[in-house]
């Protein structure tokens, strides 16, 4: 790498993605928002370092081994090459990409704890926890469900319901039962380790004052209002991470040793080429940044900068939070089917097109943005090869055809053209900067505009065979403008500006190519350098994503119908309250018709007579033809929590027997039962 005299020293991570999921269109947010800012750093000749790893453990992907038949290592292995692998898809240029699993972090984790100690920074206390009796492990939060003590809706998580919003701890809920098999936890006590923050406050005041935006400071101070908890960092076991040193079947917290993360990649990479990790991590001169979405602010901001200061690590320069990604103008969820996996979009399209959307919506705040594929596809389409692509091959064409690809000289109106966007330099490079790569994608936009109109207004189709010199004139402004945007957007489209560089035949453009004019230059043959984006490429992400996302789900409540089953071997008899809690009652169908795209669902209208008409989504179309339906009672759970499908709310089950499709037989009762009559 070259570095030139003011040359500055970027040590820079981007959140380490768990390894129990693929890669999606909002971790790319945040890789391609790092990814811009360290190719524009390299530009400016800094030297710059650009680490991530995975994030791989914790309870769930213990769990998620185990329900896969595997073993945790294996899982993180295979998901390790599929992060790196769709990562370099989108062409994110990591220094190095370890994994949190790492003899390097297991280290990194052993000395921190050690400065802990030796600072008197650790206390212990023994807290009470939920405990599944059954599955002998304790249970995180989000491994509990009950009921959600606010607003009663049954099915919620330990931490927070879906239905309120309420945040509580799971020992509030009522019924709480443990996700894995069901059964009812118990109350156990247990000792911890704790990490003192309240030691820190001046300190943490004073970092989040410098290095965090006003933002995220006014969010943050709000932690400061009453004492600064102690962070528990301790996890019994059994738990996927590594075993505090001197306890007995305890381990570190993951939010402990996935910050370690950082410096543990960085260590691995820096101990390959022979240097020594601290001379980065422990030198005033480097400057540490930190890219986040905003939701983990809490642990990058307090947490983490503590226990740097306690290992006597440099803390970040500077933190930086982004919003979150909205797809379509909804929050990406599997259950609504927009969960895009960052490789669905590989398939179909380039990385230089969603790099370019998210560099026109990036800033420095913390507002969620959204990815509306509509919008994606027209300011792709008109912006980046209507106006800007548009100057080359414009350019490029007519003077190969007419002139052999030689430029020749710059016009007057040209010059002045080129001057200009010269002159923008310095405010584009302040906004690439300040991560305002909105501001910089607008500036870019408007000099390909200006450049659209000279060019229109010279009209040198019209020119080239009555006055060919100054016709090939205009061409040559027209490409040096279209080269110097080239230049500008080479962080945010890396693999489009090589195209460039080989049409000019110049090599790897720094920021100050920006400045140089070609005139009475030779071009390399004209070939396209991007294509718009047709529709249907769009329609198929959405397609296989729902296809992706279904699967998911399906996968997702086969493992959660394996919960009674297991819990039956503990609790195989019921009470009778329990019993009592299913609202059993008799059904007419009113209406019923197949759901051409489901392959086994009918759509019921049915009346329950008093307690009114509700559509239910039952999953026997294999074995009724829908018309043979009408006008039959069937019996229903009628209080079963409504539940949204992909077809609509399904706010009922209707009840059959048999093995399953097409071995299906709805229950009936007997004739003089009415509809909405209780079955006791
Ligand atoms: O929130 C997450 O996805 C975490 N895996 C981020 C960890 S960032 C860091 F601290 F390592
Ligand atoms: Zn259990």
């Amino acid at each position: 790498m070259t570095a030139n005299s003011e040359s500055r020293k970027i040590l820079m991570t981007i959140a380490l993605p768990y390894a129990n999921g693929p890669i999606h269109m909002g971790h790319l947010v945040e890789a391609i928002q790092a990814d811009i800012w360290a190719r524009f750093q390299k530009m400016q000749g800094h030297e710059v370092h650009f680490f991530c790893a995975d994030d791989t453990h914790g309870t769930p992907i213990m769990i998620n081994a185990r329900e896969k038949k595997t073993t945790p290592e294996k899982l993180i292995a295979e998901v390790w090459k599929d992060h790196t692998e769709t990562y370099k898809g989108y062409q994110i240029g990591f220094t190095h990409y370890s994994s949190t699993n790492s003899k390097a972090n297991q280290e990194m984790c052993e000395l921190f704890y050690d400065s802990m100690k030796k600072k008197n920074a650790l206390s212990r206390k023994s807290i009470e926890q939920l405990y599944c009796d059954f599955d002998k492990m304790f249970l995180p939060d989000r491994f509990v469900k009950g009921t959600c003590p606010k607003c009663g809706a049954l099915d919620q998580y330990g931490d927070t319901c879906d239905v309120c919003s309420a945040t509580y701890s799971p020992s509030d809920m009522k019924n709480a039962g443990c996700s894995l098999c069901g059964s009812k936890p118990i109350k156990k006590h247990s000792e911890h380790v704790f990490f003192e923050l309240e030691p820190h406050r001046e300190f943490l005041k004073e970092f989040l004052e410098s290095s965090t935006s006003t933002e995220v400071k006014k969010k943050m101070l709000e932690w400061f209002d009453g004492e600064l908890r102690p962070w528990d960092i301790t996890r019994d076991g059994p738990y996927f991470g590594f075993p505090i040193p001197g306890e007995k079947d305890k381990f570190f917290y993951v939010w402990v040793d996935a910050p370690m993360g950082y410096i543990s990649s960085s260590k691995e990479y820096f101990d390959s080429i022979g240097k020594n990790y601290l001379s980065y991590w422990k030198d005033k001169s480097t400057e540490i940044y930190h890219f986040i979405g905003k939701d983990i602010t809490y642990f990058h901001t307090l947490f983490w900068p503590a226990l740097l200061k306690t290992a006597d690590f440099q803390t970040p320069k500077a933190v930086f939070v982004h919003g979150r990604l909205m797809i379509n103008g909804e929050k990406m969820s599997k259950s609504k089917g927009n969960f895009v996996a960052a490789s669905t979009y590989l398939k179909h399209l380039q990385a230089d097109y969603l790099r370019y959307y998210y560099a026109t919506k990036l800033n420095d705040s913390l507002d969620d943005f959204d990815l509306s594929f509509d919008d994606f596809m027209n300011r792709v389409n008109s912006e980046l090869v209507g106006k800007i692509t548009n100057l080359a091959s414009r350019g490029a064409q007519m003077l190969g055809k007419k002139n052999n690809n030689q430029m020749t000289t710059l016009d007057s109106k040209g010059l002045q053209l080129v001057k200009k966007a010269q002159n923008a330099g310095s405010e584009i490079k302040k906004n690439f900067e300040n991560r305002e790569f909105s501001k910089v994608m607008g500036e870019i936009r408007s000099l390909a505009e200006e450049a659209n109109r000279y060019f229109d207004e010279l009209a040198p189709w019209k020119t080239v065979e009555t006055d060919p010199s100054s016709t090939f004139q205009v061409l040559t402004s027209t490409l040096n403008l279209f080269r110097i945007l080239a230049i500008y957007l080479k962080p945010v489209m890396p693999e489009y500006s090589e195209k460039v560089e080989k049409l000019f035949n110049e090599k790897s453009y720094t920021w100050n190519d920006s400045l140089k004019i070609l005139e009475n230059h030779n071009l390399n043959e004209f070939t396209a350098l991007i294509t718009r984006i047709e529709k249907e490429k769009i329609e198929l992400i959405m397609k296989e994503t729902l296809t992706l996302n279904e699967i998911i789900q399906k996968e997702k409540s086969a493992s959660s119908t394996a919960a009674p089953v297991a819990a039956a071997k503990d609790t195989s008899v019921i009470e009778i309250d329990d019993f009592l809690k299913i609202d059993l009652r008799v059904a007419e169908i009113l209406k019923a018709e197949a759901i051409p795209e489901a392959e086994k669902l009918l759509r019921l209208q049915v009346s329950l007579g008093p307690l009114g008409e509700r559509q239910i989504i039952a999953g026997i179309k294999s074995a009724y033809d829908p018309a043979s339906l009408v006008g039959r009672k069937v019996i229903v759970v009628a209080n079963l929590k409504p539940r949204k499908m992909k077809f609509g709310m399904s706010e009922g089950m209707v009840l059959a027997a048999g093995a399953g499709a097409p071995d299906l037989f709805v229950l009936s009762p007997d004739p003089g039962a009415k509809a909405g009559d209780p079955v006791k």
